[in-house]
């Protein structure tokens, strides 16, 4: 029975550009996942956007002499083209600007408020006399008076991972360098999460032996350990999305409140424009729908914990939605983090690898073949440029793309562009054809596991097993001994391609498809992306869409007709010459 799935993935805040850490932590281990749940036949809705508003859009914006709305606009446009170009497939990929999301968000808070999950209380915030205004959590930084970590930031602490109160910051200092800051009155609203409390420890406790360590020590550890208290939601800012009260001029909600809310507006948006307004409520109000949150390890707080709390204390949306609550968050798989040879990535030191470059210069699937290789999921990982040219010349040219090349030009060359039709196949052809078959069962054991890593790696074990199986029977020397046989080993090889094709897909889409074209089907695996403008009430912005109709790629092996003609083929993937390596470590630093 097909299930529905939600594909959650983190908001890139839009101040900045996206490199590869924050590919492998979080993009791409999403499209990975839905690209198999798609052809698995499940109802994927995948869905993110960019995070706009808050602090670290307005800190860019300032240090670039810009408005916020300028800052947001180009980088969010820069996500568009990238997440097209990386096939990133996202069901819709919107932003926080929308008037949806305003709308939605400003609901939520109403909720929470009717449902007395809410209080308003007169806290100190730090103020910047010679600024002459509140400071923002983000703008304070000082010493975290959990860890003595000294750079924790007044929201959050880097040291330890915990969410911080930022008035308890030891020797508070502004991030323009304002050593003079003092505590003064200003009125919040706070999230009653020690009212929460119960039913958030509760819910971390019940079913999660399927989630990682990782993400549920922490979180286990925050809510019984540490213990939940009120957090302002709230803010004294003009960028954001305005208090849906009267008299609450000048203040937002803040930023971590409303942005995970984009999980929700999103997929109200996406039943909005798909014509049938309530199409979301199976993702979030079905109870066998099953949720997934992919993020990085920063991020894993707001998502086990504070997302969870808001989702309890909200009930139903809208008056006429089902009877029930919204789902809670079914797996939170976070990643670690991806460093760069051997150093934290920062993008301030240009310590980083773009994704905007990388894809333009190696093509997407270079690219998503070593961050899955490699990828973060249960430590930190290296980004290392010998590495990315080696693996892409020995693993991903030697063992996969050079096999589909030699297979097909042979058959090419020799059988007049078609699928031999070979007789009866021998013990050992069904021996190839059984081992790519049950494939199929370890590699999608593994996708719906989210070990990424290992199931490339079992999807590349299969094919060293023909490129095992072609030496053993040297079809280009039994062509002239014994055609029937070399038709049976080309036959036999072409099936296993065809099948493989499938199996590399959802980390590989882009040359599956090429595959798939070369192999003479008509149609493509998975369905297309595009950008559109979309014009609001008070402004237009741009949208990434994934729709799969005519996607007809299937998780299973494939039915290869004999006969069949395929198109002429040329090389999936390149060597790369050893000269990147010195070229790209010259672009790194200042
Ligand atoms: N913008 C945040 C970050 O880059 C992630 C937000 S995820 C969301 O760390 F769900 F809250 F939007
Ligand atoms: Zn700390």
């Amino acid at each position: 029975m097909s299930k529905h799935i939600l594909v959650a993935v983190a908001w890139p805040y839009a101040n900045a550009e996206i490199h590869v850490g924050n590919i492998t932590g979080a993009y791409l281990p999403a499209d990975i996942f839905a690209r198999y749940h798609r052809l698995c036949g499940n109802q994927v809705l995948m869905v993110s956007g960019s995070d706009a508003h808050g602090t670290p859009i307005t800190v860019r914006a300032d240090a670039e002499g810009k408005s916020a709305s300028e800052i947001y606009k180009n980088f969010h446009n820069g996500f568009l083209n990238l997440f097209m170009q990386l096939g990133i497939t996202y069901d819709l990929f919107t932003t926080t600007r929308s008037g949806n999301h305003f709308e939605v968000s400003q609901t939520i808070f109403k909720r929470l408020l009717d449902n007395g999950y809410l209080y308003r209380e007169t806290e100190k915030q730090w103020y910047s006399p010679n600024e002459n205004r509140f400071l923002p959590d983000r703008y304070v930084e000082g010493t975290c008076y959990l860890c003595g970590y000294e750079n924790a930031r007044g929201d959050q602490c880097d040291g330890c991972g915990s969410i911080l109160d930022g008035k308890q910051l030891v020797d508070p200092r502004s991030r323009t360098g304002n050593l003079s800051l003092e505590l003064r009155d200003t009125e919040h609203f706070f999230l009653d999460l020690a009212k929460l409390a119960p039913q958030i420890s509760e819910y971390l406790e019940k079913d999660k032996d399927h989630w990682r360590s990782n993400v549920i020590k922490p979180s286990r550890y925050t809510v019984n350990e540490i213990g939940l208290h009120g957090r302002a939601i709230t803010r004294d800012l003009d960028w954001g999305i305005p208090v849906p009260l009267r008299e609450w001029d000048g203040k937002c909600l803040y930023v971590w409140f409303e942005a995970v809310i984009g999980y929700l507006s999103a997929s109200i948006e996406w039943a909005l424009n798909k014509g049938d307004p309530s199409l979301w409520h199976n993702w979030w109000y079905q109870q066998e729908a099953r949720t997934y949150y992919f993020i990085g390890k920063d991020n894993i707080p707001f998502h086990a914990v504070i997302w969870p709390a808001e989702l309890a204390g909200v009930g139903r949306v809208f008056p006429d939605d089902p009877a029930g609550s919204l789902n809670m968050p079914y797996d939170v798989p976070a990643n670690e983090f991806m460093n760069l040879e051997g150093e934290k990535i920062s993008g301030s030191r240009n310590w980083a690898v773009w994704g905007q470059d990388v894809v333009e210069r190696y093509g997407p699937d270079p690219v998503r073949y070593y961050l899955t290789i490699n990828m973060p999921e249960t430590k930190d990982t290296d980004w290392s440029w010998a590495e990315f040219q080696q693996r892409n010349n020995d693993q991903l040219v030697a063992t996969w793309g050079n096999l589909v090349n030699r297979v097909l030009s042979f058959t090419y060359k020799n059988f007049d562009g078609r699928v031999p039709m070979p007789g009866d196949l021998c013990p050992e052809d069904y021996k190839l054809l059984d081992v790519i078959k049950s494939g199929f069962d370890d590699v999608g054991g593994l996708l719906e596991e989210i070990k990424f890593r290992a199931a490339l790696q079992e999807a590349m074990r299969l094919a060293a097993e023909v490129n095992k199986y072609l030496e053993e029977q040297e079809p280009w020397s039994t062509i002239k001994s014994d055609p029937d046989k070399a038709s049976r080993s080309i036959y036999t090889a072409l099936h296993a391609i065809d099948s493989l094709k499938i199996i590399f897909s959802p980390f590989l889409p882009f040359s599956s498809e090429k595959l798939h074209n070369y192999m003479g089907y008509d149609g493509t695996i998975f369905g297309n992306q595009s950008t559109r403008n979309v014009v609001g009430e008070e402004f237009s912005y741009d949208v990434l869409e994934y729709v799969s109709e005519n996607a007809i790629g299937k998780w299973e092996p494939s039915v290869l007709s004999q006969g069949q003609s395929l198109r002429k083929p040329s090389p999936l993937f390149k060597k790369l010459d050893k000269e990147i390596v010195t070229q790209e470590m010259n672009r790194l630093g200042d």
